[in-house]
């Protein structure tokens, strides 16, 4: 999961990060009232209005405004609230204290998976043309090897400065945001910690005025504190797989008409495949969704699923494809048979069930027995994607 620049500003300071204050906003009203609380226009202090995004390049669309007071704050968020950048909406502002930026930094800290260990990168020619320094002058950016059992330790910091080129002044404050930033990424199970811009202000501080921080989900269950994150992020994406999380399912809406389930990771996608390739010959109809359900699936999993699948109003069919193994297939045909029977009338779209594996001889009986109006068996997976594909163009 990736954060919010905000929520990445609120963790760096829970670690020491030197960063500005901010405050979130989603209304221009609100924005104002943040800004009123910075001191916008007093003394004349500015705040920065920013749009609150997971994707970069936010500056460059006009996503991050300066305002000289709480009413140009109110009006930048005006402006920027419902933007969309790279399409994703505005829903939320960053009103944050103006900083007085003399230079821009980068600093970063990421998964080297390859390589089995992290890479800090680092340049002193950081802020919005990093990705293009990066291509053209890859000598700029500095690029250390970090032992992940070791982290950044002060030695490993200033090896990271020494490479990049900090200069003497501001080396010793860099080297301990860095320390510190190892200490965000190991605390925090991140995968990505990003600063760009890390600035060195006019009175010579040097802060964090931009963050990126992408977590591995894998280690969420020692985070129940940013299960919370999750939840919010989850109620702001697809309903439908919001849905899916809220029942466990590894659901992924795709655009096209055929519903898809499988069992395994790898056999879903390459029933994608197979559909995509079937659904040509009838005018490129296409796959609806990933979802594994996995080894083990009850009738109650199915039963879930399908109510996923068939509550996308996209969806004209459903291709269910199993291979039976741990669970066989005679178990997979009665969860269809009574995933069907939980749904009642809401199981309105037709389905065409190839099983395979384990037990198949009793799992096609039971279907065939069942001769329920909606399902089609057939016995081939290529057979049956086309036939999916053939009903959803119907
Ligand atoms: N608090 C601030 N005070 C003054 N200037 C700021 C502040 N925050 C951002 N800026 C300026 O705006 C630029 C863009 O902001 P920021 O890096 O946060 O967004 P971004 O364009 O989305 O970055 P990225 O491309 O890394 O995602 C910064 O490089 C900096 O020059
Ligand atoms: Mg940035």
């Amino acid at each position: 999961m990736d954060l919010y620049e905000y929520q990445a500003r609120d963790l760096f300071e829970s670690h020491g990060v030197p960063v500005l204050p901010g405050l979130v906003a989603t209304t221009p009203e609100e924005a104002r009232a943040a800004a009123e609380k910075l001191g916008a226009g007093v003394d004349g202090k500015v705040v920065v209005v920013k749009a609150q995004v997971k994707v970069g390049g936010r500056g460059k669309a006009g996503g991050v405004k300066v305002a000289k007071s709480p009413d140009e704050a109110e009006a930048r968020a005006k402006d920027i609230l419902g933007m969309d950048i790279k399409g994703h909406t505005v829903h939320k502002v960053m009103i944050a204290a103006g900083a007085d930026i003399a230079t821009e930094y980068y600093v970063s800290l990421l998964l080297d998976r390859a390589e089995r260990r992290y890479l800090a990168m680092a340049s002193v020619e950081g802020g919005m043309e990093i990705e293009q320094l990066a291509v053209e002058r890859p000598e700029a950016l500095a690029r250390v090897a970090v032992d992940p059992i070791t982290g950044i330790d002060a030695a490993k910091a200033d090896e990271i400065v020494k490479t990049a080129g900090f200069g003497e002044d501001v080396a010793a404050q860099v080297a301990d945001v860095l320390v510190k930033l190892g200490t965000v990424y190991r605390k925090a199970d991140a995968t990505l910690v990003e600063v760009n811009p890390l600035v060195l202000t006019g009175d010579g501080r040097v802060v964090a005025l931009d963050g990126k921080v992408s977590l591995d989900d894998n280690a969420s269950f020692r985070h129940p504190d940013t299960a919370a994150l999750a939840e919010e992020e989850a109620a702001a994406g697809d309903p439908l797989e919001a849905k899916a999380r809220a029942s466990h399912l590894n659901y992924v809406k795709l655009d096209g008409e055929v519903g898809i389930i499988g069992n395994g990771a790898g056999l879903v996608m390459s029933t994608l495949d197979v559909v995509a390739q079937a659904g040509e010959e009838f005018g490129g109809v296409k796959p609806a969704n990933f979802l594994d359900i996995g080894g083990g699936a009850s009738a109650q999993v199915m039963a879930n699923g399908l109510d996923v699948i068939l509550g996308d109003p996209q969806v004209k069919s459903v291709f269910v494809n199993v291979f039976g193994g741990i669970t066989a297939c005679d178990e997979v045909a009665n969860g269809i048979v009574q995933a069907l029977e939980i749904l009642g009338d809401e199981a309105t779209k037709p389905l065409v069930v190839r099983l395979d594996g384990n037990n198949v001889v009793e799992g096609r009986r039971i279907l065939a027995e069942a001769a329920h109006p909606l399902v089609t068996v057939v016995d081939t997976m290529d057979g049956a994607a086309r036939k999916a594909a053939e009903l959803a163009a119907a």
